[in-house]
């Protein structure tokens, strides 16, 4: 009954979007509105549900201003809510806490707390915070890299509720489907429930455009469910099968000037590109960057460097008496 009512709940946010539009006057920020309506009756499953409202609860991995949290928060007033997100990127002004407070006061919500720390410390001392509940509703929106990704959903593992429901943001990413993907193949028990993409980023889409994907899925999704008794056959999100990029990470991090690489990247796009102009602007970026890593850059090998420093020549685990 709960992988139909799953997938009804789902159906229902591709065609009507959000639950309500409570908070519709405070809430904005960078999830799709089907995105929300999907967390929001999603999470209904458990709220409403006697036994699951007392033993689930919702978790969420990237906040920013609060769209997500505080929607589904809103909507379940009984039902604890924890939002983690350490405001490391999207916040210039780092304001973005601020707003999230002021946004739950102006609300009026009681059952959501904030959890602001790095996400994988967050969820390697979750046990203290969600007080013997197990997550129902787990909505991966944070740091998109793919061990990111990959370890969110492998870190979540011993919280997660017997039915829980993992939503995947900004799947659009291919590495992000590519960690999805590699989760399912590595996990019989989940099956993918649904996926939706965009055709593109929204930051390249134009006004238009991006309003329609805004009120769906905005830059993707996939939606895993806990299928043990395997109701659902296997469904994967497409992927690449060329490793180049995946390979180019390796020959990244081993490099001397590897944290440089998007700002060689920017000058190697000016230079193909034939941007004289660009180029000059990104070779300066580039140049202020390695001045100011200087002292780190000039420890290390001009490649292969493995950071071996301090590692043992040789230590054996030993047995608990
Ligand atoms: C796309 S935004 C989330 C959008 C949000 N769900 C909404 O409703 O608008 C991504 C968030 O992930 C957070 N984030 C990125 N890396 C993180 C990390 N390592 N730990 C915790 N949060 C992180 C960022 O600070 C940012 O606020």
């Amino acid at each position: 009954m709960f992988l139909e009512e799953v997938l009804d709940s789902i159906r229902e946010a591709d065609r009507s979007g959000p639950l309500s539009d409570k908070g519709g006057d405070v809430l904005d920020g960078l999830s799709g509105s089907k995105t929300v309506g999907a967390l929001q009756r999603l999470t209904a499953l458990f709220a409403t549900d006697p036994e699951a409202c007392q033993e689930a609860c919702y978790v969420e991995i990237g906040v920013f201003q609060g769209l997500t949290l505080l929607s589904v928060a809103l909507n379940f007033p009984d039902f604890p809510c924890f939002g983690i997100d350490n405001f490391s990127i999207l916040d210039p002004e780092g304001e973005n806490l601020g707003v999230v407070r002021a946004r739950t006061a102006k609300l009026g919500v009681n059952n959501a707390t904030l959890i602001n720390q790095d996400f994988e410390a967050a969820l390697e001392s979750l046990d203290g915070r969600l007080g013997g509940r197990k997550i129902g509703v787990y909505f991966v929106d944070g740091a998109h890299d793919y061990r990111s990704q990959f370890i969110a959903l492998m870190l979540a593992q011993p919280y997660l509720h017997d039915n829980a429901v993992v939503i995947i943001d900004d799947a659009n990413y291919a590495f992000v489907r590519q960690s999805t993907r590699d989760f399912l193949a590595a996990h019989a028990d989940y099956k993918m429930a649904f996926e939706a993409y965009s055709p593109d980023h929204p930051a390249n889409m134009d006004p238009e455009t991006l309003k329609k994907w805004e009120s769906g899925w905005l830059n993707g999704v996939n939606i895993l469910v806990r299928d043990p008794e395997g109701r659902l056959p296997q469904m994967l999100p497409p992927t690449e099968l060329d490793r180049t990029l995946y390979v180019n990470d390796w020959l990244t991090h081993r490099h001397q000037l590897a944290e440089l690489a998007p700002e060689a990247l920017n000058l190697a796009q000016a230079v193909c590109h034939n941007d004289g102009a660009r180029e000059a602007d990104c070779k300066d970026k580039l140049l202020k960057r390695f001045q100011q890593r200087r002292k780190v850059y000039d420890l290390r090998n001009p490649d292969r460097n493995t950071y071996s420093a301090g590692l043992t020549e040789g230590r054996f685990n030993k047995l608990i008496p």
